[in-house]
Formats: structure tokens, C-alpha cells, sequence
């Protein structure tokens, strides 16, 4: 199976200083933790038979859930949060540093879609899985389309009630438009030929 997953576009990484969100404004460094009942539910379907890589680790709100179930997780960023190994450009990383990659990536300027393009290259050579917390729009633009039927998924999971947005007020509560975000953990597997199975899982259910 081909898997080609790519629209790069210009980017440059810079450490942006936090500031007052604006209605439009993005998050400066794409900073959206994920509550941790988005990665416990993940767990309650999806097995991941070895160590786990966390590649855009930010406050390691992924990386903890998985490590208190037990799994072995290697977290990096490339911005700094006082949690795991910073510096580390995942798009410019060429070895896989565990056998699975769990994020939930950047959004922002076709960086989800270069996230995972690279994540599925590295797994090709672990063999492990990819599982992606992606907008639930993601799934159905013109510009993917191609690239979903190419690689499919195995499984795609909707998650209700989520909302990934920083704790402790920094930035406010987060904006009315931004809590109807919906999201979807999309989950790869190298066996994985054919249509993706679609399954839902509630957030309040494992808060
Ligand atoms: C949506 S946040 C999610 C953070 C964390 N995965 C979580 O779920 O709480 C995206 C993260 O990607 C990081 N990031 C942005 N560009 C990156 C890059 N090129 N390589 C690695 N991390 C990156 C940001 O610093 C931020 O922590």
C-alpha cells in the first residue's frame, strides 16, 4: 500500500511567547492538550504492544495516561513545557524512537497532515501503530480525500465531549465556537488493507 500523506506548506518553528487570545488567534506553538479521558478512552480499544513514542508531548497530558496504564512512553516537543525531552522537530526526526506513535499533533498550517504523513512513514519500519487525535473535519476535505482512500486507517473512533484547550487561565476559558470542536482518534495499523471501521466513544465516560 502506498502511504502518501503530504501538503507541506512554509513553515518555520519559532517559540512564540504566550499572549491574550484573540476571537481567530491560534495558540501560540499549536498548544491544545488533550483531557486526559480522550487517551483513556483511546486505551479501552486500542492495545499498543510495546513502548510509545509521543512526539508533540507539550504538558505530557497523553504521555501520562499511557504511562499509568503501564505502558513505556518516549516524549518529546519541540517547544519546552518542562515535561519530556524539548527541541526535538518530530518532522525532522529520521529514526523511530519507540515502536508506536500516540498525539494529538498540531493542526495549524498542514502540520496534522505532515505529522502524520512522517508517522506513518517511521511506523512502516517498527511495525507499530499510529493513533492520531484529529478534528473531526479532518475526515472530509477535498484536499484529503485521496490521501484517506490511500491509507486508510483501521479504525476510526468519534469522541463526544472533549475539549482540548489549556488548563489554569492563561488564555481564559476557551471560546463558545471552540468547544463545539469534535474529534476523532484515527488509528493505523500496518496490516490495515480496506475501509476503515468507524465506532463512537463519549468522553464523559471516562472522566
Ligand atoms: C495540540 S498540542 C498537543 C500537545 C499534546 N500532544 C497533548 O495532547 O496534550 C500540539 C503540540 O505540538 C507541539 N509541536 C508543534 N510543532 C511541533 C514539531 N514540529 N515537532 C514536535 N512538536 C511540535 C507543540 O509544542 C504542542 O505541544
Amino acid at each position: 500500500m502506498v502511504r502518501r500523506f503530504a501538503t507541506p506548506r512554509a513553515w518555520t518553528a519559532q517559540a512564540v511567547p504566550p499572549q491574550p487570545f484573540r476571537l481567530g488567534n491560534r495558540i501560540p506553538n499549536e498548544f491544545y492538550p488533550t483531557p486526559p479521558e480522550a487517551t483513556r478512552a483511546l486505551l479501552s480499544v486500542e492495545a499498543f504492544d510495546g513502548p510509545i513514542w509521543e512526539p508533540a508531548c507539550g504538558k505530557g497530558a497523553i504521555a501520562k495516561v499511557l504511562t499509568d496504564h503501564g505502558h513505556t512512553v518516549v516524549s518529546t516537543d519541540l517547544y519546552g513545557y518542562g515535561f519530556g525531552e524539548s527541541g526535538v522537530d518530530f518532522l525532522r526526526q529520521r529514526e523511530p524512537r519507540a515502536k508506536h506513535i500516540v498525539t494529538n499533533p498540531p493542526y495549524g498550517n498542514g502540520l496534522a497532515d505532515r505529522f502524520l504523513h512522517h508517522a506513518l512513514t517511521l511506523a512502516m519500519r517498527t511495525g507499530g501503530k499510529v493513533a492520531m487525535l484529529l478534528n473531526l473535519a479532518s475526515l472530509c476535505h477535498p484536499i484529503r480525500t485521496a490521501e484517506w482512500q490511500s491509507a486508510p486507517p483501521a479504525r476510526l473512533y468519534a469522541i463526544d465531549d472533549i475539549v482540548c484547550w489549556p488548563e489554569g487561565g492563561e488564555y481564559g476559558p476557551p471560546p463558545p465556537y471552540f468547544t463545539k470542536h469534535r474529534y476523532v482518534w484515527a488509528v493505523w495499523t500496518p496490516e490495515h488493507a480496506g475501509p476503515a471501521a468507524f465506532w463512537w466513544l463519549s468522553g464523559a465516560d471516562y472522566r
